[in-house]
């Protein structure tokens, strides 16, 4: 069992090795202060050691299903953060939008969204668990000046879900559009990618499942497949001014360079972009394209980031 042996597990066990600990010591003290022999001591010791071991045993075989709701099978990665990533999250929310009590609120509303929506739908929400949680949480604690929601990269339209769900919540009528080439695999220029931890197909079919579990709002997303360059696909989706644009498709510099470009011409006046994987060591490219657009004329100021997503808004 490799979780068991994880640091994620080493500090979900700490409390109950702890507990251990303390009843050995207290068998012990107890032991020497009734005067028992050394010999009487170390028997019962061992005795004790063994009806620990024992007891130690069962308690992680019962742990199992738990952290069946929390570790990566399935999905790629563990979804237990340390108590230290989260309060950097809340800190960072905060400074991002200047709302520390709403921040520790959507943190916790988010997390349990999250495990709620993997445990649910089907596929997964990409990336770190405070990532996704974080982006969950900035975004209506922004307050985006109107309700249209572009997604650019969706992979199992799962994250859109949740963030309708995340708008509902704070009395938005969130109206989602998608676009995704939803290509049977999640398509990354220049990188390789695995099948997929989940195992389930990147297709239309799983991302109108999880929309479905967004309800009313969810139903009515326009899912658009293509790519976000495609000219005739923008002149689609380009029929209207956006609140809120998450930047997640194509992690190439020139990929990410050509979709600040378009979220330039279709954000809303005080509209707020989200830069995914932003000064993520794995994609240099968004950093970089996002260094090269603010150096030129843009209307996009930058607020701040919450562990790997960037986040801008652009001049009212
Ligand atoms: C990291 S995943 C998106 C994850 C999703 N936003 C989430 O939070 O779970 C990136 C997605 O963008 C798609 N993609 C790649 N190139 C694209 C492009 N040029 N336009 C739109 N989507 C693209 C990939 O196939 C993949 O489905």
């Amino acid at each position: 069992m490799p979780f068991l042996t994880s640091k994620a597990a080493r500090r979900t066990l700490r409390p109950i090795a702890d507990l251990i600990d303390q009843r050995i010591e207290r068998h012990v003290r107890r032991a020497l202060r009734d005067g028992s022999t050394v010999r009487s001591t170390t028997a019962a010791a061992s005795t004790s050691d063994a009806a620990l071991q024992e007891e130690l045993k069962k308690l992680r075989s019962r742990l199992r299903p738990l952290e069946l709701f929390f570790d990566g099978t399935g999905r790629g990665m563990a979804r237990l953060p340390s108590a230290h990533h989260i309060n950097q999250a809340i800190d960072e929310l905060a400074q991002v939008t200047g709302d520390k009590d709403g921040s520790e609120r959507n943190v916790a509303q988010a997390f349990r969204l999250l495990i709620a929506m993997e445990a649910l739908g089907v596929g997964r929400i990409a990336g770190g668990t405070m990532n996704i949680v974080g982006k969950l949480s900035a975004v209506p604690l922004l307050d985006p000046p109107n309700d249209e929601v572009l997604e650019i990269g969706t992979l199992y339209g799962m994250f859109g879900a949740a963030l309708i769900r995340m708008m509902e919540r704070a009395g938005r009528e969130p109206k989602l559009t998608i676009v995704d080439p939803l290509a049977g695999t999640q398509l990354q220029p220049g990188a390789s990618m695995r099948d997929d931890a989940s195992g389930t197909p990147v297709q239309g079919a799983a991302v109108r499942v999880n929309l479905a579990l967004a309800g009313a709002a969810g139903a009515a997303t326009r899912v658009q497949q293509g790519f976000s360059e495609d000219p005739e696909l923008r002149a689609l989706i380009s029929d209207r001014s956006y609140g809120v644009i998450i930047v997640d498709g194509d992690h190439s510099a020139a990929g990410v360079a050509a979709d600040l470009e378009w979220a330039e011409q279709i954000i809303a006046p005080g509209g707020i972009v989200v830069l995914d994987d932003f000064g993520h060591p794995k994609w240099p490219g968004i950093k970089e394209a996002f260094e090269k657009h603010m150096a030129g004329e843009t209307r996009f100021t930058f607020l701040g980031h919450v562990a790997h997503s960037g986040y801008l808004r652009a001049s009212a």
